[in-house]
């Protein structure tokens, strides 16, 4: 059993052969790699080669692969029982618990993914408001929700095109896209619209353009012009919650949204999503108040098994500043090769977060992510992938350093690294 022979057979079977585009190595070029297993950092392919993960499935992993205690927590969970459709007490204490680690939440609904958090945020917000207009940003993904799977306009106060066939014109006529870390844009378009605007959802941190921290001032503006307009604020913490800390970048950062959208990280590695916020906007949701919302599978005792244990980890053994200790010396490792070979590179990195930017920085918005020379970046995941380092396939995404990886990983990391900057 190889890679390339699972691809083809998966092609036959499954759309593209992946069961999410971005797993397709379109953006990189060569084969997709199949893993048949993991633990702490490493993943072992089909082909039994050893690879370091830096993509740490594009964000759950902060405590790396099949963490024993995760494991165990799964094992115990599943042999009672692998859902009900009924409550059970794991979800009690796993609500208790986001709303102790995040005190912006007063109540919390669990969902099954990251798509749905930020699409119950928006529909509670459109519910409450009576409003329609949604402020986005331009490089921030929310999931792919109709509404949400938007291009920017033909002008900043006109409402946003579709980005993907099957979303009709009239889903996203009410969302206008604005770039990232531009407060003037977001404020004039709410001096047009501040009484049509339910919302503005943003990415605290962006981490799908590749990683681009919010510029000083940025969030605090936002809260301020929702504030002002009575536009509800929702952080998508999809990635954001519980990477910088055990709790969501905003009450880190001292900014409180509205509504919080959670994934990722707080379900373990397994499916799971979570919107939370103030009890009077969670308790406009169904069975109390009018906008419904509802899932089979939502706090699934498996999931929040997995959630409960992680959460409760990284609020006692907090890995954070190692973290960042390590994602930071990867990043100036990185910058200083790519300065002795005359690379025009920017390394961007906040804690475990990092992205290789192939361009001269800042970059503060997608504009400035698009002048990335791709081409550039592919050859580097490519050779890192030789190397034996898996990377994220696309210069739009952000690469994790994980509880997991040691000193010696990085520097595994960068010696590897150094023969790509030649
Ligand atoms: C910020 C953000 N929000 C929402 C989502 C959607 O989450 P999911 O893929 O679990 O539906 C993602 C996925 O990458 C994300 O990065």
């Amino acid at each position: 059993m190889t890679s390339a022979s699972l691809f083809e057979r998966a092609k036959r079977v499954i759309p593209g052969g992946v069961n999410s585009p971005v797993r397709a190595f379109n953006a990189v070029g060569g084969n997709p790699v199949y893993m048949a297993s993991g633990a702490g950092a490493r993943m072992t392919t089909v082909e039994g080669r050893t690879l370091t993960d830096f993509c740490g499935s594009w964000g759950p992993l902060v405590l790396g692969l099949a963490h024993p205690r995760v494991v165990e927590a799964i094992q115990a969970a599943a042999a009672l029982g692998t859902t009900f459709g009924t409550n059970t007490p794991g979800e009690v204490a796993f609500a208790e618990l986001l709303c102790e680690q995040v005190p912006s939440m007063d109540r919390v609904r669990l969902v099954n993914s990251g798509t749905e958090a930020t699409m119950t945020a928006l529909r509670i917000a459109r519910g409450v408001t009576g409003r329609n207009k949604i402020i986005k940003f331009d490089g921030c993904y929310h999931g792919h929700a109709d509404y949400l799977l938007v291009a920017a306009g033909s002008g900043l106060l006109t409402g946003g095109i579709t980005a993907s066939a099957g979303v009709t014109a009239s889903a996203v006529e009410d969302v206008i896209v604005v770039p990232y870390n531009d407060l003037a844009a977001v404020n004039s378009v709410l001096d047009e619209f501040g009484t049509q605007v339910a919302a503005v959802i943003v990415e605290p941190v962006a981490g799908n353009m590749g990683l681009v921290p919010p510029g000083e001032g940025f969030l605090e503006g936002l809260r301020q012009a929702c504030s002002a307009r009575g536009s509800v604020l929702i952080f998508d913490e999809v990635i954001n919650g519980f990477r910088f800390g055990p709790t969501s970048f905003g009450v880190q950062h001292g900014v409180t949204p509205d509504l919080t959208c959670l994934g990722k990280i707080i379900g373990g590695g397994l499916p799971i999503g979570a919107v939370g916020g103030r009890a009077e906007f969670m308790d406009s949701l169904a069975p109390l108040g009018d906008v419904y919302q509802a899932g089979t599978l939502s706090g699934n005792p498996v999931a929040v098994a997995a959630g409960l244990v992680t959460l409760e980890m990284l609020r006692d053994e907090p890995p954070y500043a190692e973290m960042e200790r390590r994602g930071r010396r990867l990043a100036d490792g990185l910058t200083a090769l790519a300065k002795s070979k005359g690379v025009a590179f920017h390394a961007a990195q906040l804690g475990g977060m990092f992205t290789p930017f192939f361009c001269d920085g800042p970059v503060r918005n997608l504009a400035d992510a698009k002048t990335c020379d791709v081409a550039a970046h592919a050859a580097f995941f490519n050779h890192m992938l030789d190397q034996g380092f898996y990377l994220p396939p696309s210069q739009f995404e952000v690469g994790f350093v994980s509880a997991a990886h040691s000193d010696a990983d990085v520097d595994a990391f960068l010696e590897a690294a150094s023969r790509a900057f030649t």
